[in-house]
């Protein structure tokens, strides 16, 4: 049975499941140039974003979210449940890591620093994790604008550790929040 945080309604948008008819708006700007610039993972085929978008409910560490505005698809979100490589006993299933593209035609709108909230509230509201962690291109300033107006501290710079496909060698910063801290300013 799934245990999907989705639905969410906060800041004026509805963070759903996917459905069929979200599809074509979801790959109208997946593969944007201005989005692909700041993904590690640059073009996704067309079709295997609608399988995987679907199969989504299906899937027990996927709880990526569509955005929706009034009936109209925003954004992603992306929420996997990820274990570490841990020793024997290690916990699994209690961490999260969260992305998101919003649509360069409503972006700076406010958007994604809402769905970056929203996606911290599933995954401690609504899933029960116990940490949650985001990473960015050190230069994508406004990823990094988002992840801190969301509330999430900053733990590491790593230098040109990040591969990308068109530019090569880059910084990523990392973020992160834990369930207390996320209680502490939610109670
Ligand atoms: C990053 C992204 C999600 C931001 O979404 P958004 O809806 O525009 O975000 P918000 O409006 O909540 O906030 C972004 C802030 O960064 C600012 N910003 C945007 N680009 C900037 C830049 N190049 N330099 C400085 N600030 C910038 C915006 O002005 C805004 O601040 P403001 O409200 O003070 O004006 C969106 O640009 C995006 O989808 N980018 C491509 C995919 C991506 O990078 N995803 C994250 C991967 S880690």
């Amino acid at each position: 049975m799934s245990r999907s945080p989705w639905p969410l309604q906060q800041d004026g948008l509805l963070f759903r499941d996917p459905v069929e008819s979200d599809i074509a708006a979801l790959q109208s700007f997946r593969n944007d140039a201005s989005v692909n610039h700041f993904m590690v993972h640059t073009h996704v085929d067309p079709d295997e974003l609608r399988r995987d978008w679907l199969s989504m409910t299906d899937n027990p560490t996927e709880y990526s979210c569509v955005v929706d505005r009034d009936g109209d698809v925003v954004a992603m979100g992306f929420l996997d449940v990820v274990d570490g490589s841990g020793q024997p006993g290690h916990p699994t299933g209690t961490d999260g890591l969260i992305g998101y593209i919003v649509d360069p035609r409503v972006a700076g709108q406010g958007i994604g620093t809402a769905t970056a909230r929203a996606l911290l509230r599933a995954a401690f509201d609504g899933l029960g994790l116990r940490r949650v962690t985001a990473g960015a291109n050190a230069d994508n300033i406004a990823s990094v604008t988002v992840l801190e107006r969301a509330g999430m501290r900053k733990e590491r710079h790593a230098v040109r550790a990040l591969w990308h496909r068109e530019l090569g060698w880059l910084d990523e910063v990392e973020y992160a929040l834990l369930d207390e801290e996320w209680r502490a300013r939610t109670s």
